[in-house]
């Protein structure tokens, strides 16, 4: 690829997406984008980036942004977050919420799906305890509408159904179809997915008292993860709580977020009012 062609398509990945593409990460662009060109019958990565000079097809533009973007997750991802969940931010929002009896969550980068359906399971868990009577909503979203897809289907491999799930909840809330597994309906009912950006949060996804927001802010630069930051804190409830991924952080990025001081890894937002009267 010759560098305007590269220049282009960094500068048109990161309009669309957010996602920063650096020259030396240019290959990126010929291994993903092959599956792109066979889609639409284009010959080379010249051709491709010819038609989305000319914008001819809003389809293509998306089928290359999805293309770029890195998918990797597994269920349980770095265990640590989901026991943070389990054994703080539950039981600290089933006392806050006793009237109401309501709870929604969000997986803000959902990929296929993964991380929403593991806090599902541990919701599962306390349906006869801690929630019974409750109606938890997980809402995951993600800019990819094929993992969207995937995440709907709820339709695992064998090999990802061994990454990081627990042999009890495979055979409690999966089937096996083939040589492959689904998820079991309850769970599927509990987790809506859809598509959706973070470089312009719907306010339409409502507010949330749980949000995580894992390894997806590392794809950023730092204006627009401040960016997302403050849309997330737009969504989240003044008592609610976000995690984000192990190598995150809000510091230089965000003042609108501090440590819960009972769990130094899950934040709670602050008020804009006092952030402004401390700045
Ligand atoms: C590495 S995965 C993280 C999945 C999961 N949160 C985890 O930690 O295992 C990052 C996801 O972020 C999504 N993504 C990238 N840019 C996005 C954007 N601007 N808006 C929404 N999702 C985006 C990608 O499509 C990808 O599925």
């Amino acid at each position: 690829m010759n560098i305007p062609d590269i220049d282009f398509l960094s500068k048109l990945l990161h309009a669309e997406s957010g996602l920063v593409i650096n020259a030396d990460k240019a290959y990126l662009f010929e291994s993903r984008l092959v599956p792109v060109m066979s889609k639409f019958g284009i010959a080379s990565l010249e051709a491709l980036v010819a038609d989305l000079r000319q914008k001819k097809d809003r389809g293509l533009l998306n089928s290359v942004t999805e293309a770029m973007t890195t998918n990797e997750t597994y269920f349980f991802r770095d265990t640590k977050p989901f026991s943070q969940f389990r054994e703080f931010i539950l039981p600290m929002m089933v006392k806050n919420r006793e009237s109401r009896k309501q709870l929604r969550i969000w997986s803000a980068a959902a990929a296929s799906g993964q991380e929403a359906y593991s806090l599902a399971m541990i919701c599962q868990d306390f349906k006869h305890s801690l929630l019974r009577d409750w109606q938890v909503t997980i809402i995951g979203t993600d800019i990819s509408s094929e993992m969207i897809d995937r995440a709907r289907s709820g339709i695992y491999s064998q090999f990802e159904v061994q990454r990081g799930l627990p042999i009890n909840y495979l055979t409690t809330h999966f089937t096996r179809i083939d040589n492959q597994w689904q998820i079991s309906e309850e769970l599927r009912k509990m987790v809506k997915f859809e598509t959706a950006n973070l470089k312009n949060i719907p306010s339409s996804l409502g507010t949330f008292d749980v949000i995580f927001c894992r390894n997806v802010l590392i794809y950023f630069d730092i204006q627009l993860r401040t960016q997302v930051l403050d849309g997330v804190h737009r969504l989240l409830a003044p008592d609610g709580a976000m995690i984000l991924g192990g190598t995150e952080t809000v510091m230089g990025i965000s003042e609108l977020f501090e440590m819960y001081p009972e769990d130094r890894g899950v934040y709670r937002p602050l008020s804009r009012i006092s952030v402004k009267a401390a700045g």
